[in-house]
């Protein structure tokens, strides 16, 4: 049974608004990726989403393709973000199947809570690796592809857009977070690799931005940083908005940015977060 659309994407979207688009995404078998990923399927684009386990990967894949009739994606285990011609050979073979790179989600990430005496130096690093280094590795496999996208797509003809990159980074670091140093630098490294990239890549029409999820219920995230207690908490009380956000509400973000609605938009977080880290953070 195909994933109803109310689960992952607002009914506000026009159908076929990413027409012919492609959306390469690391992490992409992971709850919110898979989201973002699944509601760019539903809107028209085809995708490539990479994972380190091949079953999982392929199988996630398989599940979003049932998002629209027709699409086509694929699914790339066994590709580790820390490895850069592991994602030299998936850029690759995701032009050679669908034709172009014309979005990037770098969703890729680890997480684990740990005080820093708990932490090895190879832990941090870990974190670190797969965060900063798998993020640096991915911008630089697809860059080429993307300045070609929005080469492609200048003229804006009918409103279709590329050359788009999404970073999905994290709130902890505006205010610091215990138990999770080696993710807080992490995140914020994140941040300012999507800021050199909007000045770097914006002459040639390339946009990147972040967008940063608060505790989004459902997640692997969720579950280990307010179900084990980073700090103690696990409801959301103490957010604005009075509950845990959803993979629908990151897929909106991501959707929007993607757009033609989002064109202007470069080097910006854009935080959806119920308005939790104004109020510290994590509910
Ligand atoms: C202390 C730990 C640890 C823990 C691992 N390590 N878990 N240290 N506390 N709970 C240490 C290990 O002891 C080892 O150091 C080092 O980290 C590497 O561990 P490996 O297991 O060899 O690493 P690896 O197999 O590459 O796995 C990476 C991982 C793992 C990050 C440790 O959890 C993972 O694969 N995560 C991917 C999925 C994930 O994390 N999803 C959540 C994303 S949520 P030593 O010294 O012993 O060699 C997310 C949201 C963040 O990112 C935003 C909210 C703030």
């Amino acid at each position: 049974m195909p994933v109803p659309p109310s689960q992952y994407i607002s009914n506000v979207w026009k159908e076929g608004i990413f027409d012919g688009r492609v959306v390469f995404v690391t992490g992409g078998a992971g709850t919110i990726c898979s989201a973002q990923t699944r509601a760019l399927v539903h809107l028209g684009a085809n995708a490539c989403i990479i994972g380190r386990n091949q079953q999982k990967t392929e199988a996630v894949a398989n599940d979003i393709a049932t998002a629209r009739k027709g699409a086509k994606v694929i699914g790339i285990g066994g590709c580790d973000v820390r490895n850069p011609e592991n994602l030299v050979k998936a850029a690759e073979r995701c032009v050679k199947e669908l034709g172009a790179i014309d979005f990037v989600i770098a969703g890729a990430a680890g997480n684990f809570v740990s005080p820093i005496s708990g932490l090895s130096s190879n832990g941090f690093k870990t974190v670190m690796d797969i965060d900063v280094l798998g993020t640096y590795n991915t911008v630089k496999a697809t860059i080429p592809y993307l300045i070609e996208s929005a080469a492609r797509n200048k003229s804006n003809e009918n409103g279709l857009t590329g050359g788009r990159i999404i970073y999905v980074s994290a709130t902890f670091h505006y205010t610091g977070m215990p138990m999770q140093a080696h993710v807080m630098a992490a995140k914020a490294s994140v941040d300012s690799i999507m800021a050199s990239v909007a000045l770097e890549y914006g002459p040639y029409g390339v946009t990147s931005n972040v967008v940063a999820p608060g505790g989004i219920e459902g997640t692997e995230g969720l579950a280990r940083l307010a179900g084990k207690g980073a700090e103690g908490k696990n409801t959301a009380s103490g957010i604005p908005l009075g509950r845990w956000g959803t993979v629908k509400e990151i897929a909106d973000a991501t959707v929007y940015l993607f757009s033609d609605a989002g064109n202007y938009v470069n080097g910006e977080v854009l935080v959806v977060d119920g308005g939790d880290w104004r109020n510290g953070g994590m509910g």
